[in-house]
């Protein structure tokens, strides 16, 4: 089948290269002439696990193109993805002004024949019916202009992403499900068709598993499911993350209790990972939308309020603990191990670190990080805040810190010298901010450890460097 993709960031990239490989002609668009000059030349501008690799191969076989041309694209897609970004307003809502542009675009640049119009971004719910009202608007004064008349059909279809970033090819490959809502059978029909490879899990890890289940209902009902879905999974975390705060206060393990809870199957094991908080950039920006429609429509979403405002407690919960063992911070040096708001993404939109540089600048410390994507300073098209000291290895990091917290759990921050790391510290201190090391391990490696909503291991005062040294000599 003929796909266009308009917007390649995380979703609209990962989504054209998939199509791609399954083997759909795939042309993807975006406006910023700088990226797609890069895709062109067979580079991707977001890092994801393998994507890259099968983004190669489906250009090498002339199924995967890239343009700033939307209306080559939408000349060549019956199926045309809008995957632009939603990102928030001041006042909770999205931003909704990419996708209008690009609605208009479509309606501007259709002609003849019959096109289904996919709206893959998170969008405000309601939103089917606004893409329609505005491609038809677009025809309309196309048809104004022109003296030829036009017979372009299109219907409009809701098809919610549920790719986490760092493992977003693999997601795609093996969904828990797909979501399509419309009310045109014939759209729906066609979206089943496009998917039918990874319906039947052609390219999945395990492909003697049933079908994916397909979940087809109306334009609104599959707009809500996306929000739903986010928003539980966002307040989850801030249970565990509550749960984890009294923990601290009584002495309990929040990884045992996690561990305890998580085996009950109606509750489940999966985020029940307490830290210090979620962030990215769907999370935070997909609740707040939620509670402002609910705002909207004269209903306050008091449990999802809850969960936004201890999420921001608990993204600046590292700052607490800091001050509880190093008291002042005024003149301190901290180091934060990872900047991402997860591993295996380059992505640091709304990351917890953010919030961590800008409190603990405020606070007068000298704030130093180290992460594997900004080792080498800004890394693509995002860039690391000014306030903060991008390292490039762990050890200059660690050189002269006064603590680290912990803020990605990243694979390899898992396997570091924290002997050799600690030997550089004027103070060994650890703020395990995602749980992710072992205590007794970096007790062991000459580390205080504090973690989240667990018991510290050692001491502060066996921490400092004059009292190793002399404990080494
Ligand atoms: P992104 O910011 O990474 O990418 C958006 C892309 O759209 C950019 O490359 C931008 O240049 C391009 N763009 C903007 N206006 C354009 C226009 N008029 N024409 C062509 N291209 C244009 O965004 P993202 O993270 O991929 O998210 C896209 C949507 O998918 C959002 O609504 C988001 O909520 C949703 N979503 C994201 C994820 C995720 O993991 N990032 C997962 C599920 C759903
Ligand atoms: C999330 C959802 O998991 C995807 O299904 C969805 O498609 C996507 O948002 C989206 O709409 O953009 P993503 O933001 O990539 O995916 O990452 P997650 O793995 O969900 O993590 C989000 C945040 O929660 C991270 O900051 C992570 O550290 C935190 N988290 C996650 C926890 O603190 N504890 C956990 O147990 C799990």
């Amino acid at each position: 089948m003929k796909v266009c993709v308009i917007g390649t960031g995380y979703v609209g990239l990962v989504t054209g290269v998939c199509l791609a490989h399954t083997g759909h002609q795939v042309i993807c668009v975006d406006n910023n002439e700088a990226k797609v000059t890069l895709m062109q030349s067979g580079k991707s501008p977001i890092y994801e696990p393998g994507l890259s690799e099968i983004m190669q191969v489906a250009m090498q076989n002339g199924c995967l193109q890239f343009t700033s041309d939307l209306g080559a694209g939408v000349e060549h897609g019956d199926v045309l993805f809008i995957a632009v970004g939603t990102p928030p307003l001041p006042t909770g809502e999205s931003d909704t002004q990419y996708v209008e542009a690009v609605a208009r675009g479509i309606g501007q640049h259709l002609k003849t024949g019959y096109k289904v119009i996919v709206n893959k971004s998170t969008v405000p719910i309601g939103s089917g019916d606004w893409v329609r009202r505005i491609v038809l608007d677009a025809i309309s004064e196309q048809q104004e202009m022109s003296t030829v008349s036009m017979a372009a059909q299109f219907d409009v279809v809701s098809n919610p992403e549920f790719l986490r970033e760092g493992s977003a090819v693999y997601d795609t490959f093996n969904p828990d499900r797909m979501v399509l809502g419309g009310s045109s059978q014939k759209a729906l029909d066609q979206m089943q068709a496009l998917y039918a490879p990874i319906i039947h899990r052609v390219f999945a890890e395990n492909p003697d598993l049933p079908p994916v289940p397909v979940v087809t209902t109306d334009l609104s009902s599959a707009e809500t499911i996306k929000y739903a879905a986010n928003a539980f999974l966002a307040t989850k975390i801030s249970f565990i993350n509550e749960i984890a705060n009294i923990c601290d206060r009584v002495g309990a393990d929040v990884t045992q209790v996690a561990q305890g809870i998580g085996l009950d199957s109606r509750i489940g094991s999966k985020f029940l990972q307490a830290g210090i908080g979620w962030g990215g950039s769907c999370f935070p920006k997909d609740v707040a939308a939620l509670v402002h429609t609910a705002d909207d429509y004269g209903y306050s979403a008091e449990l999802l309020k809850a969960a936004v405002s201890a999420n921001s407690r608990q993204r600046v919960l590292a700052i607490e603990k800091l001050q509880q063992v190093l008291g002042i911070l005024k003149g301190k040096t901290i180091g934060l191990l990872g900047l991402t708001f997860k591993p295996d993404t380059d992505d640091m939109r709304d990351t917890p670190a953010l919030d961590l540089i800008t409190q603990l600048s405020r606070l007068g410390a000298k704030v130093k990080a180290y992460d594997p994507m900004y080792a080498e300073g800004s890394h693509g098209f995002h860039k690391a805040p000014e306030q903060v000291i991008l390292t490039a290895t762990p050890d200059e990091l660690a050189e002269n810190c006064d603590a680290v917290v912990l803020v990605t759990d990243w694979q390899q921050f898992r396997e570091l010298d924290y002997t050799g790391l600690a030997a550089r510290m004027n103070t060994a201190i650890i703020i395990d901010g995602r749980n992710y090391l072992n205590p007794d391990e970096m007790v062991a490696a000459g580390f205080y450890y504090v973690g989240i909503g667990r018991p510290s291991a050692g001491s502060p005062i066996t921490a400092t460097r004059s009292l190793r040294q002399q404990a080494a000599a």
